[in-house]
């Protein structure tokens, strides 16, 4: 498979992130490749790098062989018989062969003719169709529009949906690797749980029993990327839609068994929400809940695709509102080339302001260059959101949470804008609002969304709110 290189990175060219020793120990134990049980059984590293797993599966098949007296040439051959890998890079597989040859040297074994072969995984699968007891690894993570020919990568089904990624093809490619039996356990984007690229992968997964178990990271990042992952066990012998849910203890670089959960309490509306039953079964509510709109409405603030432009301190005050960035809660003002309804005012009209003439004429060539929407003149807001609503009463809600502590819930009188965030539309007062959103109920509903973000924190969107506000209001009021 070509792949573009001249000017990315080697984490996005080939998708490398090595995975820890801690992590490669979890998941081969999730997938049973531990004991006697492995000996004589076939696995598969399809995107081996240096060998992270592989180094550790020779380990683990030379210490039970060892052990059952299974030595010497025998041992040899069951090494090159059983034990597989794949890695495009060249460099890479060397280093993969050098780890092994160093692992079973401990054992007294220096000549192994590994099956350990430099090659693009996508060419030589078929080889291995139906072959493996196991596959396991941390496959490449890279979008297609990182690759210079993805008319390959398109050719798979889990390929069909929106932007894909290398790793969601590489389920499929797993997948077919495995016998009827076979156990395939991979880490990898935690957006595989609601991506519109993973959407099929997904369906594929419930509809063949297929999730066994489901680590969930969270906010744990085990590699030097700003990726968060997830690891999940499949199994093709798996015959019950249920599936054991563990999350990972950071402090104690430990996995911890939470719930066992059934496909139907998991799989909402397309995508996957991990939690224990009874945080299942309320994220099942909400999300299954139609909004009415007739009590709330969560829309985005204004896009300028501009700030520094229309946002600022300024000191004249034709065609300046006030403005709430939500993100903050703090107010400054907004220069809105804007009427009472929302329709764009007349260039010259605005321009009749002196400051605001030279400032428009001073970045006339900047506010040009934004993408705008096809209908927007240069001189107004890159989008139209939040500009209708700029004279009804609002309040203004940041989308970055940890805890309650971290809401900013700003009312917004008529006339004023928001930038920077989201905003509700009620007729609610302050009160009855907060008390429906400074609860640890929402705040676990936020954590559930699984939209993770640096510093510990969870994102949400304006869709998500609605949801949760009509839903707990119908709840609290019986409507
Ligand atoms: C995320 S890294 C994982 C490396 C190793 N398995 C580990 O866990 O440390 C993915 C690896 O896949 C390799 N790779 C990328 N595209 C590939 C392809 N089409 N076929 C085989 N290997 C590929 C990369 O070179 C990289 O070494």
């Amino acid at each position: 498979m070509a792949i573009k290189a001249a000017t990315l990175t080697t984490e996005k060219v080939n998708g490398r992130y090595y995975t820890p020793a801690h992590i490669v120990n979890s998941m081969l134990d999730l997938s049973g490749y531990c004991g006697s049980a492995i000996l004589e059984k076939h696995i598969m590293e399809n995107s081996c790098g240096d060998g992270a797993f592989l180094a550790e599966i020779v380990r683990r098949y030379c210490d039970v062989s060892v052990s059952c007296g299974v030595v010497g040439d025998v041992l040899i051959a069951q090494l090159e018989r059983y034990i597989h890998g794949i890695e495009i890079d060249e460099n890479e597989c060397q280093k993969c062969i050098a780890r092994v040859n160093a692992v079973v040297a401990d054992y007294g074994v220096f000549v192994v003719d590994w099956n350990i072969q430099c090659a693009d995984t996508l060419t030589v699968a078929k080889d291995f169709k139906g072959k493996m007891d196991f596959v396991i690894g941390n496959p490449p993570y890279v979008r297609v529009h990182n690759l210079s020919s993805y008319a390959d990568v398109k050719q798979y089904s889990f390929a069909q949906d929106g932007m894909t990624d290398l790793y969601i093809v590489f389920y499929e490619i797993g997948l077919s690797m495995l016998n009827k039996h076979g156990v395939l356990c991979y880490i990898n984007p935690s957006s595989v749980f609601n991506s519109v690229a993973a959407n099929t992968a997904r369906r594929h997964f419930i509809s063949e029993n297929l999730i066994k178990k489901v680590v969930d990271l969270k906010h744990y990042q085990p590699f030097e990327a700003t990726t968060y992952t997830t690891i999940l066990v499949m199994s093709k012998g798996n015959k019950k839609p249920v599936a054991e849910y563990y999350e990972y203890d950071d402090k104690y670089k430990e996995i911890i068994h939470i719930d066992t959960i059934k496909y139907s309490d998991f799989y909402i509306n397309g995508s996957y929400y991990f939690a224990d039953n009874k945080s299942l079964s309320t994220v099942g509510c909400i999300m299954s809940h139609l909004p009415k709109r007739t009590v709330f409405d969560v829309k985005n603030g204004f896009a300028t695709l501009y700030d520094s432009f229309f946002i600022d301190d300024f000191d004249f005050e034709d065609y300046i509102i006030p403005i709430v960035k939500a993100s903050t809660g703090r107010m400054t003002k907004c220069l809105f080339p804007y009427d009472n309804k929302g329709n764009l005012l007349p260039y010259d009209t605005l321009t009749k302001v002196q400051p605001i003439r030279k400032r428009y004429e001073q970045h006339r060539e900047r506010l040009k260059s934004r993408s705008l929407e096809k209908s927007e003149y240069w001189y107004a807001f890159g989008r139209s959101q939040g500009i209708q609503d700029v004279h009804k009463k609002k309040y203004a809600i940041n989308t970055l949470l940890r805890d309650v502590g971290d809401i900013k819930l700003v009312p917004c009188n008529p006339g004023v804008g928001v930038y920077s965030g989201l905003y509700v539309l009620t007729e609610l007062d302050y009160d009855e609002l907060k008390s429906l959103l400074f609860t640890d109920d929402f705040i676990e509903y936020v954590a559930m969304l699984g939209k993770y973000k640096s510093g510990g924190y969870y994102t949400y969107s304006s869709k998500d709110l609605l949801k949760y506000l009509d839903y707990k209001y119908a709840e609290r009021t019986g409507e």
